[in-house]
């Protein structure tokens, strides 16, 4: 089966395997794992801040993020695709008992013009307690939902500034950060420079089987520390775990530039295909969003008894997400397999 659903089906490699079963562990809830403490270290250093806790997923790296931003009742103001607003099955309001104010952005990104809009005006007429405090901003980079598309810097530092100006806090979902270093040239600490924190994902496209860091400065890391344990992710020796990211952003990172050409490959190879439409100015990474002409229920359930694993987004939409457990004949066979599903070709 050839699996382009997502980067998190990535596995670990023998080498990754060896690397955690020669892992130094202690007990984390402790601070005592030395390999954790070696991750958080070196994350930090990468992003430019001064400390890091590693947590289980991305989910909980964002959501212990927002609660430890905000007071129960603010707002939350992010891109309408994101996914902490999308995919992390209500935790903001759960677990921190904020609301969400979802913009509506182009490829994802957003401009200062509309973060501006949706803070409305202070004004002595208008009661202030009327409102939710507009007290967190979140970025997604790259972004997932609207296919792995980058934020140009200047509008990124932008909108920051802007959220900065009215006392916003700034968290980055960095899921896919390192694609979008990869992609863009830019170093992550660039990228993360704005804000106060970051959460980045060793699980996608790395071949680590789990793990996330949120980032940032030091007082703010001891208080998401107390966070993490509330939320049921205080680990033991999970040094084991730390290890594979280790492995992976020392010998895995510098791969994820093939994934990014291979998607372009892969998107222009579909966008000359009858039956496929793609929007090419968002396949910016490793993840490639289409249309196809017949229902993508169907498409999708086609290619999967032809070997080809894929996910539909909705009636017309797909996804596909290249990675490094993928072969360029793979990629070929999977395009292969495409063209005779949307064809009606009955030979595979
Ligand atoms: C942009 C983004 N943020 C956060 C997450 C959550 O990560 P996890 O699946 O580790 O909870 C994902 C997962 O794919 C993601 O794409």
């Amino acid at each position: 089966m050839i699996d382009l659903r997502s980067d998190t089906v990535t596995k670990p490699t023998p080498e990754m395997r060896e690397a955690m079963l020669s892992a130094a562990v202690g007990d984390d809830v402790y601070a005592d794992d030395p390999t954790v403490n070696k991750l958080e270290a070196v994350v930090a250093n990468l992003l430019g801040k001064e400390d890091a806790v590693f947590v289980p997923t991305g989910s909980m790296s964002n959501q212990i993020a927002i609660r430890t931003h905000t007071e129960p009742g603010d707002l939350v103001v992010l891109e309408r695709r994101a996914h902490i607003v999308r995919s992390e099955g209500g935790g903001g309001a759960a677990l921190s008992g904020v609301t969400m104010r979802p913009l509506d952005g182009v490829n994802g990104v957003f401009t200062a013009d509309q973060l501006i809009e949706t803070l409305g005006r202070a004004h002595p007429f208008n009661p202030s307690t009327l409102l939710s405090p507009p007290t967190l901003l979140c970025i997604e980079n790259t972004h997932n939902g609207a296919g792995g598309t980058i934020w140009p810097l200047d509008e990124l530092r932008n909108v920051c500034e802007t959220g900065r100006a009215h006392g916003m806090t700034l968290h980055l979902d960095g899921a896919r950060l390192w694609h979008a270093s990869a992609s863009s040239g830019v170093d992550v600490s660039v990228y993360a420079e704005p804000f106060d924190t970051v959460n980045v994902c060793f699980s996608k496209g790395l071949g680590a089987p789990i793990g996330s860091a949120l980032v940032g400065e030091k007082p703010f890391i001891d208080r998401a520390r107390r966070f993490k344990q509330q939320f049921g992710g205080g680990m033991r020796q999970s040094g084991m775990v730390a290890a594979a990211a280790l492995h992976a952003l020392e010998h895995h990172r510098g791969d994820l530039s093939i994934d990014v050409e291979r998607a372009a490959f892969f998107a222009r190879a579909l966008q000359s295909t009858a039956g496929f439409s793609v929007d090419m100015a968002s396949v910016q990474s490793n993840i490639v969003r289409f249309e196809v002409e017949m229902d993508a229920g169907d498409f999708a359930s086609d290619c999967y008894s032809r070997g080809l694993y894929m996910l539909p987004s909705d009636q017309h939409g797909m996804r596909a997400v290249l990675h490094r457990d993928l072969s360029e004949e793979d990629v070929d066979a999977a395009l292969q397999i495409m063209k005779q599903v949307v064809s009606g070709s009955s030979n595979p």
